[in-house]
């Protein structure tokens, strides 16, 4: 009997991975990719705007002993405390434990906080302003929770893979609007204090095999350095650039070296060229050396475990305090690691009455275990309830509407009256019938989709259904929220149905009707039937308005060219305000004016091949980023293909003129590599010599918590005297610095790539009878003579105009810097330009397909329209 049971369970196992295979694209044909060595790791404080941080960084530094250094920077293992991770702590020098939570979206698992909408939403709003102010609305809630590292905002995955189960964290397919979204994001996040985590570094992009655990390995992203630095890395750089304190390494492997180890990536291109003077962590569990991840630039250890969570054991902690005692980790690499954690600290001013975590991500309940991971536990107060909202409901609510993006509106159908006949299907419009926040880290599709699944994900503290908003406003409307079409409904030529579907997705530890984290089995279609629901509303009304929920881009093709299809809204994932942001749109109190954050194809067999999912039984996936810089719409004008609605894409209840483009110069390109860099300023310095062994003693009738992470050891002397043995150096391990490199020199890279070379303007004018806002999107076309074949079209700013009324104007600025202009060039491993922006096209519309006006040096023009 039960071996009968077995068999049908592995049976059953075998069949649902061959039906998961029949999704997913072959594996790549595995590459020689190399991540060359980098040693040693560059010491942090080289930068001015740091000086301060570092000074008081180096005066406590100095004074702090082995083991209260190890404490900073490894966690105290998972479960180990409220947060998702946090350290130990120095008190004896006035450091705390630091708190390291979730979401990039709001606070995780806690109460009286805001879901925001993602990145995904913000991107599609495409204002700035926006951007900021929910950023300083995530550090504000995060202080107020008494949270050290707001692990967000995540601008990797990029969005390269369609099915990738978390771009909605991002802010969209295209390294500049990540770059925008991500880098304010960050200053609004640390102007209240909170440290932002700038994730996943890099490559990230896709949920599954992404881990590397004792039975598997994680997939390497096979990335080529041109590809690296104009499209993976570029929100990176922005995110440095805006001060980022923390950068947060992706679970995978880059060019088959593990992101958290991986010192090409950590030490030379994040704390070299990009001149990174936080600190860098793990993705949680994705430890997997000591002294090699040490020596590659690794700064804090997340929640601290080794390889099996909950077993006590790290590769840091105490064999940290060992690999220092016998010498194998130089002792001042631990201090960089402990300047960088301190200053960072120092730096947000956090030494300034910062709060300590008054809530748990581990209970609602107001008393339990201080450390759930421990099997016995001090309990006490673990939940003080603190409200934290703020009046951020409305920004909450202002990024859901100015998000949503009005894909068609055949015969101005958009928006309704308040006393339209209205039928409303789907259960998309609804509440999830099991209760709020009912699917621990949201991982269901019930009811509204407000965000995706995950550790991206915070709980809601209350939610405004469509189905609450629509019946607050409507006066004539009917609700049929089920997701197959009641054959019983009525319809009349008066009716508009309303259908609401919605697509999902989410990170890898939870599956959802059988998609683990990618959208391995509901592919890039609506979810429950929805197409079928959109194709019988058809059947039976003449005017259909469809609204979507969704993490991306999804398949329209089975209905959007049916006659009363008039109306296609992409609301994205709203959070909490999904009801009042969607009728502030459908009833006219707005005018839409989110644009989508990517590409909306006909098939899914227009993207590259490259960019599907991969899975394998075995082995290392190889996942080669064959189509280099060609992904989402780079890609779809590359080959030529007409997708269905083009990256940038969103329309208005009114329409806008493009006039009077202006292109001035304001710092000349005269050469074609950058000026040379600024030289490296001096880092703090410390004695070298190893500290006594008796330091890393326990202390005396000290109370254990079992499984605990500890810096202490048993013998520490044995440790110490071990210093014979010797340790197998990764090959090309030097102590000696390397040279600064050339692209490097302030944060980010070399300040003058942010030289702005060329201001545009532009006039917009409403031209149409309602008001509205309008964006600005300014892509440049490079050259030929830079010698490299770049996309013809690459997004590098835009602007969004203030509400206009019809007939008003409004000027728009857009500046370009020299970066936006170059291209990476491998072989002098520099950016370079075209000499006085010669031959560059700067082209300015509505999305990628709909250009307005275009300049070049010399002067500009207004195009064609074509509606
Ligand atoms: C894993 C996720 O990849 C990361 O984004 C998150 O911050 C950590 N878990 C902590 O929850």
């Amino acid at each position: 009997m039960a071996v009968n049971l077995a068999y049908r369970l592995i049976l059953f196992s075998l069949v649902q991975w061959a039906l998961s295979l029949e999704a997913l694209t072959p594996r790549a044909s595995g590459t020689e990719a190399y991540s060359p060595p980098y040693y040693p790791a560059p010491k942090g404080g080289w930068l001015s705007n740091w000086a301060s941080a570092y000074q008081k960084a180096h005066t406590v530094v100095s004074k702090m002993t082995l083991v209260e250094k190890v404490n900073l920077t490894t966690g105290t293992g998972i479960f180990m405390g409220p947060c998702a991770g946090q350290t130990g702590s120095a008190p004896r020098v006035g450091i705390p434990s630091l708190c390291l939570h979730d979401s990039p979206l709001g606070i995780r698992n806690s109460d009286h906080n805001t879901a925001f909408p993602p990145g995904i939403t913000v991107g599609a709003t495409f204002d700035k302003d926006l951007m900021y102010e929910r950023g300083v609305a995530l550090g504000e809630e995060a202080r107020g929770k008494g949270i050290n590292v707001l692990l967000g905002p995540s601008v990797g995955s990029l969005g390269r893979k369609p099915r990738g189960g978390r771009n909605w964290e991002g802010f969209g397919a295209d390294p500049s609007l990540q770059a925008v979204g991500g880098s304010l994001t960050i200053k609004g996040m640390q102007s209240a204090g909170a440290i932002a985590s700038l994730k996943h570094l890099v490559g990230n992009e896709q949920e599954m095999h992404r881990m590397s655990s004792v039975i598997t390995q994680g997939y390497s992203s096979n990335i080529d350095d041109r590809t690296l630095h104009e499209l993976y890395l570029w929100p990176f750089a922005e995110g440095v650039r805006a001060g980022a304190g923390s950068v947060m390494m992706a679970y995978n492997d880059v060019n088959r070296s593990s992101c958290s180890q991986n010192s090409k990536l950590i030490n030379d291109i994040l704390k070299d060229e990009l001149g990174f003077q936080g600190f860098v962590v793990t993705d949680w569990l994705a430890h997997i050396g000591g002294v090699s991840s040490a020596l590659a630039g690794l700064d804090m250890s997340m929640p601290g475990d080794g390889a099996i969570p909950l077993f006590g054991t790290s590769y840091w902690a105490w064999e940290l305090s060992r690999s220092i005692l016998n010498g194998t980790i130089p002792v001042e690499r631990l201090n960089d690691m402990v300047t960088r954690i301190v200053a960072t600290w120092y730096k947000m001013g956090q030494d300034q009455d910062y709060p300590t975590p008054n809530f748990s991500g581990n209970t609602l309940d107001e008393t339990g275990p201080l450390y759930p991971g421990a099997l016995i536990s001090p309990t006490g107060v673990v939940n003080q309830y603190v409200d934290v909202q703020g009046n951020h409901s409305i920004t909450a609510r202002a990024i859901a509407r100015d998000g949503i993006t009005l894909l068609k509106n055949d015969g101005n159908i958009l928006p309704l009256r308040k006393n339209d006949s209205l039928k409303v299907f789907g259960s998309d419009a609804g509440p999830n019938p099991d209760g709020l926040n009912t699917c621990g880290d949201q991982g269901c599709n019930k009811g509204v989709l407000t965000m995706g699944w995950g550790s991206g994900t915070s709980r809601l503290p209350y939610l405004v259904t469509p189905q609450e908003a629509i019946a607050n406003i409507s006066s004539n409307v009917e609700f049929y929220l089920t997701d197959k079409f009641p054959s019983s409904v009525k319809s009349g030529p008066q009716d508009t149905a309303i259908v609401f579907i919605n697509a999902d997705s989410g990170e890898n530890y939870i599956t959802v009707e059988g998609n683990p984290g990618d959208r391995t089995t509901a592919g890039l279609h609506a979810w429950h039937n929805g197409d079928e629901l959109v194709k019988a509303a058809a059947e039976k009304f003449t005017k259909v308005v469809v609204v979507v929920h969704t993490v991306g881009p999804i398949l329209l093709e089975k209905w959007i060219d049916l006659d009363p299809v008039k109306a296609v809204l992409f609301a994205h994932l709203p959070g909490q305000e999904a009801g009042w942001s969607l009728t502030d749109i459908l009833f006219g109190d707005y005018s839409p004016s989110g644009h989508l954050p990517y590409t909306i194809p006909r098939s899914e067999s227009d993207y590259p091949e490259s960019v599907g999912l991969l899975s394998q039984p075995f082995g290392q996936i190889q996942d080669d980023f064959t189509e280099g810089l060609y992904i989402d719409y780079r890609h779809f004008l590359k080959a030529n293909i007409t997708p269905r609605y083009p990256f940038g894409h969103g329309l208005s209840y009114t329409t806008f003129n493009f006039s009077d483009p202006k292109l001035s110069t304001v710092t000349t390109l005269d050469t074609t590599y950058p000026a040379a860099r600024e030289p490296k300023g001096s880092t703090p310095t410390y004695p070298t010599t190893k500290p006594p062994a008796s330091e890393a003693a326990w202390p005396q009738n000290f109370n254990r918590i079992w499984r605990y992470l500890y810096p202490y050891l048993d013998k520490p002397e044995d440790a110490a005297a071990n210093s014979t043995k010797s340790y197998p150096y990764p090959d090309g391990y030097s102590t000696e610095p390397k040279p600064a490199p050339r692209a490097g020199g302030a944060e980010g890279g070399n300040s003058a790539l942010w030289d702005v070379a060329f201001s545009t303007q532009v006039k917009i004018t409403n031209t149409g009878s309602r008001e509205g806002r309008a964006v600005a999107q300014l892509y440049v076309e490079l050259p030929g003579s830079l010698g490299l074949d770049t996309p013809s079209r690459q997004l590098r700013q835009f602007e969004k105009t203030r509400i206009l009324k019809p007939g008003e104007s409004e000027v728009l600025t857009l500046e370009v810097t020299r970066k936006d202009l170059s291209v990476w060039d491998v072989v002098v491993q520099d950016w370079k330009a075209p000499v006085n922006g010669e031959g560059v096209k700067f082209w300015i519309g509505e999305s990628v397909a709909d250009l307005r006006v275009g300049c070049a040096v010399g002067g500009c023009s207004v195009l064609e329209y074509y509606d």
